[in-house]
């Protein structure tokens, strides 16, 4: 296959602007240095989404997404790194030049060995079903069976796989595809010894599309359900390189304009259903693909409307699975409304059933606001039953509580008033309880370190303070990160000499073990290029880092990022003024991230000195050695303590 040359990457990166690229996509305002516009990615009200030209980078705050031009127009286009790189050498004019060797990197090659091969895959599943004999009396008259035409046929590209071991890892093979490959796409199983199978034999062919259009995975349908053999009857690719079932929908592709056009999207369960409307001409529908909802997927419908509606089998199952998934998309601050279909019946089976007029006027008359549709779901018991009655108003508040926008919940806290029948009083209060309980959830979560959980302590105050120390340590290891990532090659003169940013971080924080593995990644970066004596900045890291690494980089690179001054007076996080000498600046900030890190561990230990002192309170040995540690820690802690002017209780 070949690859875009190094060269051709190499003028690429440099004629790239910025400000250039967004500007196609984003209409930006100016913000002093910086340029700020509401998020491409979200629909957030007030802007958070930053472009720093003179860094080369776009941070969006409120998806989290940052990087480079390359890696914006990956985002925000769909596209690979290939793809994006040829994009942007059309933007400026670059001739393309390829060369027989590797990409850039591993993954990347991988990724496009996928996607050919899975449209290898696809063309031949579907050209099976028009031209192979089996294909067209299994394949193709099932298709046709279920009332399937050619247009949908033709349009969701469906195929079939024959009913044999290998079929199509022998024909995969012989066109120079390697086994390796076929197993990593998931088309074949693998048997030790001896060849493979193909994953989907003696099956209709549901291939999943990207949404620029490729083929990313299959769903294979089981012909008739053989009760004995208790096979699954949707049989789905594994998750790969380029498949993550979480963050695909199905039909989004063929959706997508017609999702734009009628400024809303409706949800369905299957592979089948979507299928069918679109024939009866209904085409803003995605399917979930019988799993739960993602936050991912919401994400995804979000970057085409605002508005889902959810539709549903009239049975208990489906009513279960629509309230499921609204509250999911409330939270996602979409707008939903609910369909539910006659008992017994799914999308694809009514679509069939009833004429595409009687269809639409039915989506129509019988789609309601969530609101509507949970307060009928309860009215009938809570007319008659108070205790029912407040299960019902806790039930609607609940789903209210998780909507972002306090101005629809207000909408909403209204309108269920007047349905409801009760003050908006009485509502509110539920609501405030609520949304009181889930800040304070979501407080210990944050709190939470990201990867190495501690164990939670029993006694809650010594609780609050631990998250709390967890919490602290944690900014002012950012902020570490955040001077070496902004400075590592800055120079400042003491009256020792003249000292690198870098080389004063790296000594300090030896034998400092950060809680963020990022952190140790890009520290890592810095070990290895002072070992060389290799100069490395932002730039640096913004070409070779991880996609996690370069996201991060981004972000601090951005002026945004600051600690509420509340949290500096109170625990004397120490953030430097980037104008401030930097000499001090440094010193500051790693003794303060030293002094956070024993009162992690004066707290953990402290957290073991009681739970000793109630369980075994006979243990003196044990209980001697807690104290002197914790002596010992905060002796040093004070030491500290003392440079940084900081006093410390107990
Ligand atoms: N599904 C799956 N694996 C299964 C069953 C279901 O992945 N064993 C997914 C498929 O994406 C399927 C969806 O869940 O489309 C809904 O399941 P179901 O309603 O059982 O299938 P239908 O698509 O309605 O298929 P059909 O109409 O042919 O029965
Ligand atoms: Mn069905």
């Amino acid at each position: 296959m070949p690859a875009i040359s190094r060269q051709t990457i190499e003028e690429v990166r440099s004629r790239m602007d910025i400000l250039d690229v967004v500007s196609d996509f984003v209409s930006l305002k100016r913000a002093g240095n910086q340029y700020k516009a509401l998020s491409p990615f979200t629909n957030e009200k007030t802007p958070s989404f930053y472009v720093v030209p003179s860094k080369g980078i776009f941070k969006d705050f409120s998806s989290g997404k940052g990087g480079d031009a390359i890696t914006f127009v990956m985002e925000h286009e769909g596209m690979s790194y290939p793809e994006a790189i040829r994009y942007l050498a059309k933007k400026y004019g670059i001739e393309i030049k390829e060369e027989a060797g590797t990409l850039t990197d591993e993954t990347t090659q991988e990724r496009e060995s996928l996607f050919i091969v899975m449209n290898f895959a696809k063309n031949y599943f579907h050209d099976l079903l028009f031209r192979h004999e089996e294909g067209i009396a299994v394949g193709l008259s099932y298709f046709r069976e279920r009332g399937f035409t050619d247009t949908t046929i033709e349009k969701f590209e469906l195929g079939y796989s024959l009913d044999a071991w290998n079929h199509f890892e022998e024909h995969a093979l012989k066109n120079g595809f390697s086994r390796e490959i076929l197993e990593k796409a998931g088309l074949i199983v693998p048997r030790e010894g001896k060849s493979g199978y193909d994953r989907f034999r003696g099956r209709v062919i549901f291939p999943v599309h990207n949404l620029s259009g490729k083929v990313i995975a299959f769903g294979a349908r089981i012909l008739k359900q053989d009760a004995d053999k208790q096979q699954p009857k949707y049989i789905n690719s594994p998750e790969t390189e380029i498949y993550k079932k979480s963050q695909v929908l199905y039909g989004l592709f063929q959706a997508r304009n017609e999702i734009r056009k009628q400024d809303f999207c409706y949800l369905v369960e299957g592979y089948t259903d979507v299928l069918s409307l679109h024939q009866a001409g209904i085409e803003n529908v995605v399917a979930s693909s019988g799993t739960a909802l993602t936050e991912e997927q919401i994400r995804l419908i979000r970057r085409f409307t605002n508005n889902i509606t959810v539709l549903f089998d009239g049975d208990e199952a489906g009513v279960r699975a629509a309230l499921r998934g609204i509250d999911m998309i409330l939270r996602g601050d979409l707008n939903v409304r609910v369909v539910l279909l006659p008992d017994g019946e799914d999308p694809d089976s009514f679509a069939r059933k009833n004429s595409t007029t009687v269809l639409r006027q039915f989506l129509s008359e019988n789609s309601q606001d969530f609101i509507t549709f949970k307060v009928n779901l309860y009215r009938e018991e809570a007319q008659r039953d108070p205790i029912k009655k407040a299960q019902a108003i806790r039930e609607i508040v609940t789903s209210i509580a998780v909507m972002p926008d306090p101005v629809k919940r207000s909408v909403y806290i209204k309108e269920t008033c007047r349905h409801l029948d009760v003050s908006e009083n009485v509502l509110l209060t539920e609501l405030n309880k609520i949304l009181i309980q889930e800040r304070r959830k979501k407080q210990e979560r944050l709190a939470e370190p990201e990867v190495e959980p501690v164990p939670s302590v029993a006694v809650s105050d010594t609780f609050i303070e631990r998250t709390q120390a967890l919490a602290i340590q944690q900014l002012q290891e950012r902020e570490t990160i955040r001077l070496l990532v902004n400075y590592a090659e800055a120079q400042y003169e003491d009256e020792y000499g003249k000292h690198q940013v870098k080389e004063n971080i790296l000594q300090e924080i030896e034998g400092v073990t950060f809680s963020n593995p990022l952190y140790r990644e890009i520290i890592e970066l810095y070990r290895k290029a002072a070992e060389t004596d290799e100069a490395i900045d932002s730039y640096y890291l913004l070409n070779n880092g991880s996609e996690e690494v370069k996201k991060l980089v981004a972000e601090l690179l951005t002026v945004r990022y600051s600690i509420s001054t509340h949290w500096r007076d109170k625990y004397h996080i120490y953030i430097p003024h980037e104008s401030e000498e930097l000499s001090g600046v440094t010193l500051k900030n790693i003794l303060s991230l030293k002094f956070w890190l024993l009162q992690e561990m004066i707290e953990s230990n402290i957290t073991a000195w009681k739970k000793t002192e109630t369980e075994k309170p006979h243990d003196l040995v044990a209980i001697d050695t807690y104290m002197t540690v914790h002596d010992q820690l905060k002796l040093a802690q004070r030491e500290i303590a003392d440079a940084l002017g900081i006093v410390v209780q107990r």
